[in-house]
């Protein structure tokens, strides 16, 4: 081949890949949805999906975690991850001995606090409600579909908090649970376990450089409705949790 015609085809093919490659810069980035629904697996309503095992360690000591908690309302609109969520929902209510002893202390060790994750921004789990199953399971079991945090933020009062954070930890208690042993006195039992559960979530979310705060204000009715909450299901606090502005 004469040396004309072999320049001739370099050229040829150093264009078309010039042009080929200027195309793909110019091309639009996909959307943000479509990214993120590649990335995250689609849970069906009634399925339940494994937490990974929490960590019974780490480097912040009780009396560190202790002495910098404080109420957090700010975030910086980033998204927790699933190793983090398993760790807050088991530090309120994780099943740490054979017979079923919790984090938390319970009167009459009768468990009456229930925990649904209100989903907006966790690293592989889809939007939507998901209920705790806390034991050997340490499972979340999809209740409902799509992102709740407006509707619960409104349900609270448009407390902003509850819609910025990338995950709201609900709790909620069966009443009936412990006042069947104990009756009248069961109530204030039933709110003490709550600030004990709310406190663990509290001290985890230092120890993970996240933020969080109790939200006690909020219309019952409404915050019921959005998680699907039992007939018998009081809601006690909504817990929003996200990465420190
Ligand atoms: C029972 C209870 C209800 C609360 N309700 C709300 C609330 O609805 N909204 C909110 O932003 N903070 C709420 N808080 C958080 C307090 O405002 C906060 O604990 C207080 O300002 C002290 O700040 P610290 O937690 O940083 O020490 C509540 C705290 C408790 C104990």
């Amino acid at each position: 081949m004469p040396t004309k015609t072999i320049i001739g085809v370099i050229v040829a093919i150093v264009l078309v890949t010039a042009i080929a490659i200027s195309l793909l810069l110019l091309l639009p980035d996909k959307p943000a949805e479509l990214v993120e629904e590649e990335t995250t697996q689609k849970i069906e309503i009634g399925e339940k999906i494994k937490l990974p095992e929490p960590s019974y360690t780490s480097n912040v000591s009780v009396e560190e975690a202790l002495s910098k908690r404080r109420s957090i309302r700010a975030y910086s609109g980033d998204n927790v991850t699933i190793e983090e969520v398993s760790q807050l929902l088991w530090a309120a209510q994780g099943i740490t001995s054979p017979w079923g002893g919790r984090t938390a202390p319970s009167a009459g060790a009768l468990y009456p606090l229930e925990l649904y994750l209100v989903v907006g921004d966790v690293e592989g789990i889809d939007k939507g409600v998901y209920k705790y199953i806390p034991g050997e399971e340490h499972d979340l079991e999809k209740v409902k579909d799509g992102d709740m945090r407006a509707e619960l933020a409104e349900a609270a009062g448009k407390q902003e908090s509850v819609k910025d954070a990338a995950i709201d930890i609900v709790f909620t208690a069966v009443y009936e649970r412990t006042m069947r042993k104990y009756k009248e006195r069961g109530i204030r039992y039933v709110h003490m376990e709550a600030g004990h559960a709310a406190q663990n979530v509290y001290l985890q979310a230092v120890s993970l450089d996240l933020g969080t705060v109790v939200i006690g204000a909020f219309i019952d009715s409404e915050v019921k409705k959005i998680v699907n909450a039992g007939e018998q299901e009081e809601p006690l606090y909504i817990m929003p949790v996200g990465r420190k502005d």
